[in-house]
């Protein structure tokens, strides 16, 4: 699958662009604040029907214009296909695929998975066990629906028995028999759910580890750790015992949306103790698992797209990422750098077919 042409209107800094891509390696180079995340951005539009950056879908359309149009031609199975994304100001957005009209976003996710890579993904590091979860549940949930609508009701039910704390707490009355059926389901679709994550945890700390020793010439040991009180074997208790301390705080204190994932090396904390490139390159192993999972499971390669990939790596891991793209293990690839002799150098090192398409101010042109 890959990416052929992409149109653009009135997309953010883009007021109209309309480029042919290389099936291989596509490099954008321009200044900073040229465009080049937003034609990445664009792409994952067209993947995932919504930004990677940005939440509010309308901070798109262009300053002052009416909507935003991206249009891409993918090839798939030597088959042709049409993708858009429309969003005029006050009105829903509108997908199609083939000129035939998408209701749901998820009728759209997964058909033309693109995996990113992108300065942002420090988050993943960085922040609460939130920024995980969402993380790895995106992708089990891409794999598994069955996954996905179990977790839909336990949120549903969560919300439900956290309201009920709260009337507890405000009468000051505790009814058992009120909160036991939520409690029952909170229990059987938790454990569920956790029994995955772990099983899914330990198939993606294989291939992480695989990818994070082969970049980094087993310089570092990483680790992956899944923790979640619904993995002990008195979990019920801790979670029925929770329930005084769940009425003084109104919330629900014991379950799997306390869950995280800890990332290690060399038996510390990467958050705490990883050098800037230490975490990017655990960062990049942590996608390139991604990457691996999606394709074993579409039977074809995902998009890649490198956003400002390497920053912060020193020659000898960019000469691994290099490897790795000579050997085939990715399909398209689009990546973006804001220095041009660096590119070159990359390329020229590089046999395969490449494209260099200059971005200047929301302007593109490909380079001969
Ligand atoms: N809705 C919008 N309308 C017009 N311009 C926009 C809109 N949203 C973002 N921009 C502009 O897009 C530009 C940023 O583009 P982008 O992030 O793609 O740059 P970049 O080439 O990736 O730069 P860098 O090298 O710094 O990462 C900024 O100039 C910003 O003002
Ligand atoms: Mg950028």
């Amino acid at each position: 699958m890959y990416l052929e042409n992409l149109y653009l209107a009135n997309f953010k800094n883009y007021s109209e662009a309309n480029v042919d891509f290389s099936k291989y390696i596509n490099a954008l180079v321009g200044d900073n604040g040229s465009g080049k995340t937003n034609l990445l951005d664009a792409i994952h539009f067209l993947s995932m029907t919504k930004s990677a950056f940005n939440s509010i879908d309308q901070q798109s359309i262009q300053h002052d214009k009416p909507y935003y149009s991206i249009i891409g031609r993918f090839t798939l199975a030597q088959n042709t296909i049409h993708v858009s994304n429309t969003l005029s100001l006050g009105k829903r957005k509108k997908l199609l695929i083939d000129k035939n009209p998408v209701d749901k976003a998820a009728d759209i996710i997964g058909k033309f998975p693109v995996v990113l890579i992108a300065p942002n993904d420090h988050s993943l590091i960085m922040e609460g066990g939130e920024a995980r979860r969402k993380y790895f549940d995106s992708i089990i949930s891409q794999l598994d629906r069955s996954y996905l609508i179990d977790l839909m009701d336990y949120n549903h039910c969560l919300k439900q028995r956290n309201k009920l704390l709260k009337q507890f707490a405000e009468t000051g009355k505790i009814d058992s028999d009120l909160v036991e059926p939520f409690d029952r389901i909170l229990i059987s679709l938790g454990k569920k759910i956790c029994d995955k994550r772990r099983a899914f945890s330990k198939i993606y700390l294989t291939k992480l580890l695989k990818h994070y020793t082969y970049l980094a010439d087993g310089k570092e040991s990483i680790n992956l750790k899944y923790l979640s009180k619904f993995q002990e074997e008195d979990f019920k208790q801790i979670f029925y015992e929770s329930l005084q301390k769940d009425v003084i705080l109104q919330r629900t204190n014991v379950g799997i949306h306390k869950d995280d994932y800890l990332f290690e090396m060399d038996g510390y904390q990467i958050k705490k103790y990883g050098s800037q490139g230490q975490q990017k390159s655990f960062l990049i192993a942590l996608k390139l698992a991604q990457f691996d999972i999606i394709h074993e499971e579409k039977q074809f390669k995902p998009i890649l797209l490198m956003d400002d990939i390497f920053d912060k790596l020193d020659d000898h891991r960019i000469q691994k990422l290099t490897e790795m793209i000579e050997h085939h293990e990715f399909g398209q690839v689009f990546f973006t750098d804001a220095r041009p002799e660096r590119t070159n150098h990359f390329l020229e090192k590089l046999n395969m077919e490449w494209k260099v398409i200059t971005v200047d101010n929301g302007n593109l042109a490909v380079q001969e």
